[in-house]
């Protein structure tokens, strides 16, 4: 019999990850990447006795799947900096460690930031429409203009990690940054962004608005048609933190209307099962929540998971718990 802990995989895992996982643990692959429900986590981690769950953010671990666990389970390990798919305190009432990915996606979802930011200002989605349609007729003066970004000013809502990292790239546009967040940074991190205590009173300094802070019962719906009002005329949103922080109905309507110019989305409320309002709009640059989805980065979420259950094996704390 193995001595390994046995540790249920719920999604399949970059090969790197699945090789090293393989060396140290019994585990239940999931090759296919066939979306499991509740039951069949229940089921699977049940038949195999699992020590620990590894799991990713389409998994919903409500308070109902989290007491109906096998309780062989004392850990459960995402494969995502993002938390909130899981119910933390019911995990902690049943004494299950939590812990998430940080840092290490820091990089590739601060890049693809970026990425929205022109892609949404230069009109790049309806640009390569026109090359991919061969509808491109001629170079004209007043053909396709977009957005100037150099020099404009960006708001982050959210200043941790990802939020300083947009801001250091941002900086390399010359984007004057303004920033709410909970607390105000220390001034060698803070580097000259202009601080709002306030998330509202910052949107009116927003010629761009970069949405980077954690989807909570508070941010829930954050951006709505209020909220939108008190944007600069013209002023383009870009969302690569969680849908659940935009009302849909609102954003949709703003871009109609052209009170915004433009949006750059790369996460949705409900994704894949997106508002279809998004799709007919020439305004909006899309992406399937790519945000953290380069090999590299990848490999360093799984190698982090590793990490945590590594480290609770062996009863050390893990580096990244919750809770
Ligand atoms: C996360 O880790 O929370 C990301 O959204 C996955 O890209």
């Amino acid at each position: 019999m193995s001595t390994k802990p046995a540790v249920f995989v719920t999604r399949k895992l970059p090969d790197a990850v699945t090789a090293r996982l393989g060396k140290s643990y019994n585990a239940h692959l999931n090759p296919e990447d066939k979306l499991l429900s509740p039951a069949d986590i229940i089921e699977g981690a049940g038949k195999m006795d699992a020590d620990a769950l590894l799991i990713c953010p389409t998994d919903k671990m409500t308070p109902e799947l989290l007491q109906a666990l096998p309780k062989s389970i004392r850990a459960i390990a995402t494969f995502s900096v993002g938390h909130e798919h899981i119910n933390l305190d019911a995990a902690k009432a049943r004494n299950i460690v939590v812990t998430n990915t940080p840092d290490v996606l820091t990089d590739a979802t601060a890049d693809i930031t970026m990425l929205l930011l022109l892609g949404a200002a230069r009109r790049a989605s309806e640009g390569e429409k026109i090359v991919r349609t061969n509808s491109w007729n001629s170079w004209g003066t007043t053909y396709m203009l977009g957005v100037h970004v150099t020099g404009k000013r960006l708001g982050i809502l959210g200043m941790g990690r990802i939020g300083q990292a947009v801001a250091k790239r941002a900086r390399g546009f010359d984007m004057k940054i303004h920033y709410a967040n909970r607390r105000r940074l220390p001034a060698e991190q803070e580097q000259g962004a202009v601080y709002h205590a306030s998330a509202d009173e910052m949107l009116g300094h927003c010629d761009f608005l970069s949405i980077n802070c954690p989807a909570s019962p508070e941010t829930y719906h954050f951006l709505n048609a209020e909220r939108i009002a008190k944007l600069p005329d013209g002023a383009i949103v870009v969302n690569t933190a969680r849908g659940t922080i935009v009302d849909d109905a609102a954003l949709i309507a703003a871009l109609k209307s052209r009170k915004l110019s433009a949006a750059g989305l790369d996460v949705f409320e409900n994704e894949p099962k997106i508002n279809p309002g998004y799709r007919t709009l020439d305004n909006t640059f899309l992406l399937p929540h790519l945000g953290s989805a380069t090999v590299d980065t990848r490999n360093g979420m799984g190698f982090k998971c590793l990490d945590n259950l590594d480290a609770f094996f062996a009863n050390r704390p893990p580096p990244d718990r919750l809770v």
